[in-house]
């Protein structure tokens, strides 16, 4: 398609057809390139064991089509139908405490369940029988945020599976009982028939048996996706296919799902009550980029304004939705879609915002739905354009899932660690991509690792040599502590990475957490480059030859280093052992031995980036301010032709 795509999800079943009509109205009128239908149409496309009716779907995409709009065509598997679910409850999911989860909402099935599988692969093959070449057929929407309801399933069928999974992993016993430390707490297991998933135990489970369950569950849910993709890909050849992704989500590994998609698409839900919410929008939008490999990438669901699912649901300010979805097309997107077309009036979110709402079109929501489709639907220039970025943050599913772990040192908050790092390369217009552990890194000339607890030896070479290669490596604390088995590396932390930052970790000594009776606890602090407050950790680092650039304040750690810098080959490993408050300064003491110094200020709040033949200029704050090109109301966002350079 070479205009973007404009719409989102559409759910005519649950509107009488006099409705139908309307919604198509309604859609041309707002410039509606693309809907996505059938996400939640099980039990109305098969309403009974093996009887399907189609005419309804037939009817719909006809009059997309006529209407001159393209279908994004779901799978309809995200939600069984109570039939299915009755006559074999075998597919329902059990939590950890053996709880099996009942029918009435959604996700109600065990993505190892056999039964589901068949049931869903014959509702798939159907659909593509008798769509998979229609001529309005943009992209095939496999189901809808895997594992997002259910990201582990403990049933029984699950077990068998992780015995498969982990009798593949390991080949024999000897190998997992190896790999888990099973000479600890005399949890040696004989025959693999022996292991169960984790399910509720009396203390802290096997560390490597958790991240074993968190790495097959994630490969559980991707197997969803490849089963149907199979079907796709046979019957209905050439049709995109992808799965929608929900930003920043533990429950799957999305580096290694995405080598299965044919484009990448996410949902982005920002939450207008919270400050932030640009930068880790923005920070989303990096990362599915970043996914996708520098392609485009749809955001396949935002919501026009309020959801449903929050303790309160803020609006969304006017002009916020639009410099939202801007600012998505200016990261990467080529596709603007929402949740959902019309508001429902009944079921669980209908107090969620649409873009027709329950007052109908003459509204400030339509109207926004109607500008930004005009808005988009000249912005056809920009489709298929690349981003290029210096910087890399090293991102790692695996390092998550250890850090939701407990018996660590102190319980770290991943997505904080990065986003802490984010935040300040974003407020200086520096554009950031992602990249998994192990990942080429030769295109970069800075690369952050934040808190990559788990690192195998191949991770750790790469970020080596790309120090050596002239990079500017910069390595947070809480990396490379354990190998990809879990195991701790002895003769002080960091492993081989020792050598690259001239340091080596001894002991760590993370802050106290805030007395919860309000009384005083020792603070951290540092003293030289990034002076002050520091948060969340500490640590015993003993130089071995780099230079201390800043050294912590008081307690134990009292004059020991707190950053320091490595001249090694020809680049630089920066080490640094905490959360300094002032991370902007060590990011501006950073920047300078790259190409990216120096960049020009900008008022609190305002967004810059580049892409294609547009620079995109986003006032993310209330009020007015001043920017290069002029005067730019509160949350008002411009676009600008680039001058061929
Ligand atoms: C998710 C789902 C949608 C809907 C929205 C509501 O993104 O995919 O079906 O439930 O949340 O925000």
């Amino acid at each position: 398609m070479d205009a973007l795509w404009y719409g989102g999800d559409y759910n005519p079943e649950q509107w009488p057809r006099e409705v139908w009509g309307d919604d198509i109205r309604l859609m041309t009128r707002a410039g509606v390139t693309v809907a996505t239908v059938g996400v939640f149409s099980w039990a109305h496309l098969e309403p009974e064991d093996g009887l399907f009716e189609f005419a309804w779907l037939d009817d719909i995409i006809d009059r997309l089509h006529t209407a001159g709009i393209r279908i994004d065509l779901a799978t309809a598997t995200a939600s069984p139908p109570p039939w299915l679910s009755t006559a074999h409850p075998d597919i329902l999911p059990v939590t950890a405490e053996g709880v099996t989860l009942g029918i009435g909402s959604r996700q109600h099935y065990s993505p190892s369940s056999s039964t589901y599988r068949r049931y869903a692969d014959r509702l798939v093959r159907e659909l593509a029988q008798r769509y998979g070449t229609h001529p309005a057929l943009e992209a095939w929407h496999v189901n809808n945020e895997l594992a997002c309801h259910v990201r582990h399933d403990f049933s029984d069928e699950s077990a068998v599976a992780f015995r498969g999974w982990l009798t593949a992993r390991y080949g024999t016993i000897d190998r997992l009982n190896e790999a888990w430390g099973t000479s600890f707490w005399a949890q040696r297991y004989n025959d693999f028939e022996q292991i169960l998933p984790p399910r509720a135990m009396p203390t802290f489970g096997n560390p490597t048996q958790l991240l074993d369950f968190d790495r097959f569950s994630s490969d559980a849910w991707l197997g969803v996706f490849r089963a149907e993709a199979a079907i796709l890909r046979e019957l209905s050849p050439g049709i995109p296919i992808t799965t929608n992704y929900m930003s920043f989500f533990i429950g799957g590994d999305y580096w290694a799902w995405s080598e299965e998609l044919d484009f990448i698409s996410s949902d982005h839900y920002i939450d207008p009550a919270d400050p932030d919410y640009p930068v880790r929008a923005a920070m989303s939008r990096d990362l599915m980029r970043s996914l996708a490999g520098g392609q485009p990438w749809i955001l396949m669901e935002q919501a026009p304004s309020a959801v449903n699912w929050r303790e309160r649901n803020a609006p969304i300010p006017r002009g916020v939705h639009r410099a939202m979805s801007l600012q998505a097309i200016a990261r990467g997107a080529d596709g603007i879609m929402q949740f959902q077309w019309r508001q429902s009036i009944a079921g669980s979110e209908k107090f969620h915002s649409a873009m027709v709402p329950h007052a109908g079109e003459d509204t400030r929501i339509f109207r926004q739905t109607e500008a930004l489709g005009a808005e988009l639907s000249a912005l056809g220039p920009i489709v298929g354009s690349r981003l290029s970025a210096r910087v890399a943050i090293l991102f790692d599913w695996q390092s998550w899932w250890v850090h939701q772990q407990r018996a660590m040192p102190a319980t770290i908050d991943y997505i904080d660690g990065v986003g802490r790092w984010y935040r300040e390369l974003w407020k200086m217009q520096v554009l950031v991509d992602f990249v998994r552990p192990g990942a080429e890194l030769s295109g970069y000339e800075l690369v952050i690792v934040p808190a990559a607890v788990s690192l195998d030896d191949d991770a750790r070479s790469v970020l080596d040599r790309f120090a050596r290669a002239g990079g500017q490596l910069v390595v947070g604390y809480m990396t490379a502590i354990l190998d990809e088995n879990l195991h701790v590396t002895t003769g002080g932390y960091l492993g081989q990475l020792q050598q690259t930052l001239g340091v080596r970790v001894d002991e760590f000594a993370p802050p106290a957490a805030p007395s919860l009776s309000g009384g005083e606890v020792p603070g951290l602090a540092v003293d030289g480059l990034g002076a002050g407050a520091a948060r969340d950790w500490g640590e015993v680092v003993t130089p071995l030859g780099a230079q201390v650039l800043s050294t912590f304040v008081g307690g134990l750690l009292d004059g020991m280093p707190a950053i320091t810098r490595n001249e090694v080959g020809d680049g630089r490993a920066w080490y640094v052992a905490t959360a300094p408050d002032d991370l902007e300064s060590v990011v501006r003491a950073i920047l300078p031995a790259t190409t990216l110094s120096d960049p020009p200020p900008q008022a609190v709040g305002v967004e810059i980036v580049e892409r294609g033949p547009y620079r995109f200029t986003l006032n993310h704050s209330a009020s007015t301010v001043a920017t290069e090109t002029g005067p730019l109301e509160g949350y008002g966002a411009r676009i600008e032709a680039l001058t061929p350079r």
